[in-house]
C-alpha cells in the first residue's frame, strides 16, 4: 500500500488532455494503494480534491476550484495540505502533459521539495520537451531524424524571400512548422508556399520563441511505448491512421473528431521493421536520458521506407483510448500493472537520490 497523489490539468495547453488521462490513471491504479487527487488550475494553483463517488464512471477529472482547498510545496519537507500539514504522500505520478508538467520545471520543484515522483527526471524532461535539442542529441548520436532547420523569434524575418527560398530549396515542400515546445499539435502546420510559411511562422511563435520548419515525410506514422531507466525495453509499435478530412494528426484528429484517427495496435509491419523501430526507439530514449516511460514516435517513408524519429513524449496521453497504455497491455502489461512500474520506478529513483553523498 502506498499513498499515490495524482497530479492532474496544469498550466499548459494539454490541460483537458490531463484530466482526462488522469480519469483514468486513477480508474486503473491497484485498489491497495490510496489516491490523493491534486488538481492543478490553468493559473498553476493546486487544490486537495475529493476522491469521485464510487463507480464514477466520468471520463474526466473536475477540478474544485475553492481557497480552502489550496495546497503547496515546502522545499525539503514534501506537499503541504489545505490545513497547513504535511500531506502523506509516498510518490507523485505526474500526470500532466506538456508545460510545467512534461518539460522539467515540475521535476524540479518535486525534487526540491524531496518527494518521489515517476518519470524522467529534470533534464530528461526538459530535453524531451525541446524538440530542437532532442533532435540534436540524436543527430549527434547518429540517429534518424527528419532534416529541419530553426528559426528564432527576434531573430529571422520570417517575411524574408530568401529565407522561404532556402528553406523550400533544402527542405522541400511541402514543410511542416511548428513549435519547439509545445504538444497536441497545437501551432503546427503543413505549407506549400511561401505566404503560408510566413503565417506557420508566426503561429507556431505564438506558442514558442523558437520554430521549427521541417522536411515533410508522406507516410505512416509508428509510436512506440518503452519503459525503465537503466536497461529500457521497448513494446511493440503502434499505429496513428489519420482519417476523415484532417491533411495529418492536427488537434482535432486527436481530440475533437471521434473518428479522426484509428489507433491501430500493434502496427502491421513487417518483422524486421518493427524490430529496427524498437530497436531505435530504446537509443533514442536512452541518448535523451527518459527514465520511467515515454512515447517515442516515429514518421515511417512509405516510398523510400526511411524510418525517422520525429518526437518523444515523456508523459504521454493515458486516455482509456491513449496508445501508451495500450501498447503496454498488448505485450501483457495491464494499465495496473503498468502503473505499479512506475511507482516502484519513482521510489526507486528517490532512494536512489537519497543515497548519493552531499558531504565533502
Ligand atoms: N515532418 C513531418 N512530416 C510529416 N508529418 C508531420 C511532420 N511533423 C509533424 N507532422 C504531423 O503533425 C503532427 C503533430 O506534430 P508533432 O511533431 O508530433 O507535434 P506534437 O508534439 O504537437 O504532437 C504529427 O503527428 C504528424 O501528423
Ligand atoms: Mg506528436
Amino acid at each position: 500500500m502506498a499513498r499515490i497523489a495524482i497530479l492532474y490539468g496544469g498550466r499548459s495547453g494539454e490541460h483537458e488532455v490531463s484530466r482526462t488521462s488522469a480519469a483514468s490513471v486513477l480508474r486503473n491504479l491497484a485498489p491497495h494503494h490510496e489516491p490523493i487527487l491534486i488538481g492543478i488550475d490553468r493559473n498553476g494553483t493546486w487544490y486537495l480534491q475529493d476522491l469521485p463517488e464510487a463507480g464514477s464512471e466520468s471520463e474526466s477529472l473536475d477540478i474544485r476550484i475553492d481557497d480552502g482547498l489550496r495546497c503547496s510545496i515546502l522545499p525539503g519537507s514534501g506537499i503541504i495540505g489545505p490545513d497547513g500539514r504535511k500531506l502523506a504522500v509516498d510518490a507523485v505520478l505526474p500526470i500532466l502533459h506538456g508545460s510545467y508538467g512534461e518539460d522539467g520545471t515540475m521535476q524540479g520543484l518535486l525534487e526540491i521539495a524531496r518527494v518521489a515522483y515517476a518519470g524522467s527526471g529534470v533534464l530528461g524532461s526538459s530535453v524531451c520537451m525541446d524538440k530542437e535539442m532532442s533532435k540534436r542529441i540524436w543527430r549527434e548520436a547518429g540517429l534518424p531524424v527528419v532534416p529541419w532547420r530553426t528559426l528564432i523569434s527576434g531573430r529571422d524575418d520570417p517575411e524574408s524571400p530568401a529565407l522561404a527560398e532556402a528553406v523550400f530549396k533544402d527542405l522541400g515542400t511541402p514543410l511542416f512548422v511548428k513549435p519547439a515546445n509545445a504538444g497536441s499539435s497545437v501551432g503546427v502546420s503543413k505549407v506549400k508556399n511561401a505566404a503560408e510559411l510566413t503565417e506557420a511562422i508566426r503561429t507556431a511563435w505564438r506558442h514558442d520563441k523558437k520554430a521549427l520548419v521541417e522536411k515533410a515525410i508522406s507516410g505512416r506514422e509508428i509510436e512506440c511505448s518503452v519503459m525503465g531507466y537503466e536497461a529500457p525495453w521497448a513494446f511493440p509499435p503502434g499505429e496513428v491512421i489519420p482519417a476523415g478530412n484532417h491533411g495529418f494528426y492536427d488537434y482535432d484528429a486527436k481530440y475533437v473528431d471521434p473518428d479522426g484517427a484509428l489507433l491501430s495496435v500493434p502496427a502491421d509491419l513487417e518483422e524486421d521493421t518493427a524490430k529496427g523501430i524498437r530497436s531505435i526507439a530504446v537509443q533514442a530514449y536512452r541518448t535523451v536520458e527518459a527514465g520511467g516511460l515515454a512515447r517515442v514516435d516515429f514518421l515511417l517513408d512509405t516510398v523510400s521506407g526511411e524510418i525517422f524519429i520525429n518526437e518523444i513524449n515523456t508523459l504521454p496521453g493515458m486516455t482509456r483510448i491513449s496508445l501508451f497504455p495500450r501498447m503496454t497491455a498488448a505485450e501483457g502489461l495491464g494499465f495496473t500493472d503498468m502503473l505499479e512500474r512506475l511507482i516502484q520506478g519513482a521510489l526507486e529513483q528517490a532512494s536512489y537520490r537519497d543515497g548519493l553523498s552531499y558531504d565533502h
